[in-house]
């Protein structure tokens, strides 16, 4: 990655908000790409801020949309009885799949149920899925997103407003409705930005006996609390060098027996939470892992940036990306990717 700024150089910066985050050019060379924050969108936006030694010679505001895609988002619903979840049987479920979510993002829902959650595991009741949604900050959101949650049947609405933190215990929230509702025998945690492939998915749980412990997606090793920056992780919050083995947030399964223990420690006030959801999750599974083994498999199909063909999980999907994948799933029966947003 070449450092695209120079001493003395002009130089023309790009910014792009489009709908699933920003995309940052300098002088016309793609630099980097990141999402909003959960929770966020680009009507939250109010300011732009430059720190540093540099002069700024003129801004330019272009291409506003007169009507923007996150104004009145509530639109992109469509109130079809196709697109309604089946109800959770009484018998014991496979896999539940607990899908992160916020308030307004009303498209990239109404994107999953039209892509991935169409797949006929899930249209069987062989596999449930359901949105974990807290309230938003705007009340008018939560007049829609309740009017959405009536009609689609999909969406476990989490009675807290929105934020970062919240993402913990919405996971905790995801493994108390998979194990206690949905009595399932393996709980996967995704993000609405995330393409899951359902069978292949269940695929892999497979291939490890029944009666194991399983914890499967994209694993991180040895990896290190950054203690800089904006990110900086202090070490009041973790003293340890490094931290326990975890998969990344966008996509991971875990048996029930470890939801169960992690439900069971937070309702005796044990449970350990660390703002970073994806590593509390390695946490908790290490200290399962104490009393019985748990078999950790790892898979770099379970994407975290992006799409690579033949993946298992993508993240970063905008909406109308979720659909073209599933068109290509459906009519040339492979995992393919795609590239525009
Ligand atoms: C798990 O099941 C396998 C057969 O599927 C069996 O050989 C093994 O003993 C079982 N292990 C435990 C701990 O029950
Ligand atoms: C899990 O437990 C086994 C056996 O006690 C141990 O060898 C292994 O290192 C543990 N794994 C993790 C990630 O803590």
């Amino acid at each position: 990655w070449a450092f695209p700024f120079a001493e003395g150089k002009l130089f023309v910066l790009t910014l792009r908000a489009s709908l699933e985050g920003y995309h940052v050019n300098v002088d016309g060379r793609h630099v980097t790409s990141f999402p909003y924050r959960l929770g966020f969108t680009l009507e939250d936006a109010t300011g732009l801020s430059l720190n540093g030694d540099i002069d700024v010679h003129s801004v330019f505001a272009a291409s506003l949309p007169t009507s923007h895609p996150s104004f009145a988002p509530e639109r992109n619903l469509d109130w079809s009885n196709r697109w309604r979840a089946p109800p959770i049987l009484d018998g014991p479920i496979e896999l539940f799949i607990g899908i992160l979510s916020a308030g307004n993002h009303f498209a990239e829902r109404m994107a999953v149920r039209k892509s991935w959650m169409q797949n006929r595991l899930i249209k069987s009741s062989k596999t449930v899925a359901r949105f974990f949604v807290a309230l938003h900050a705007r009340k008018e959101v939560n007049v829609e997103l309740k009017k959405e949650a009536d009609f689609f049947g999909d969406i476990v609405i989490v009675p807290y407003v929105d934020n970062y933190d919240l993402v913990v215990i919405k996971t905790v929230a995801i493994c108390e409705y998979g194990v206690r509702r949905a009595s399932a025998k393996y709980i996967m945690k995704t993000d609405d930005d995330t393409f899951v492939r359902v069978d292949v998915v269940l695929m892999e749980v497979k291939k490890i006996p029944e009666n194991k412990s399983l914890y499967i997606g994209n694993m991180n090793y040895y990896h290190k609390p950054m203690r800089s920056g904006k990110w900086a992780v202090t070490y009041e919050e973790w003293p340890e060098e490094v931290y326990p083995p975890y998969a990344n947030g966008p996509g991971y399964i875990i048996s029930s027996d470890i939801a169960n223990f992690i439900v069971s420690d937070f309702e005796k006030h044990k449970l350990r939470l660390f703002k970073m959801e994806d590593v509390s999750m390695g946490m908790w599974v290490e200290k399962f892992n104490d009393s019985r083994a748990v078999e950790y498999v790892h898979s770099l199909k379970f994407c975290q940036f992006g799409c690579i063909e033949d993946y298992y999980t993508a993240h970063y999907q905008s909406p109308r990306q979720m659909i073209c994948m599933w068109n290509k799933l459906q009519q040339r029966g492979r995992p393919l990717c795609c590239n525009m947003r």
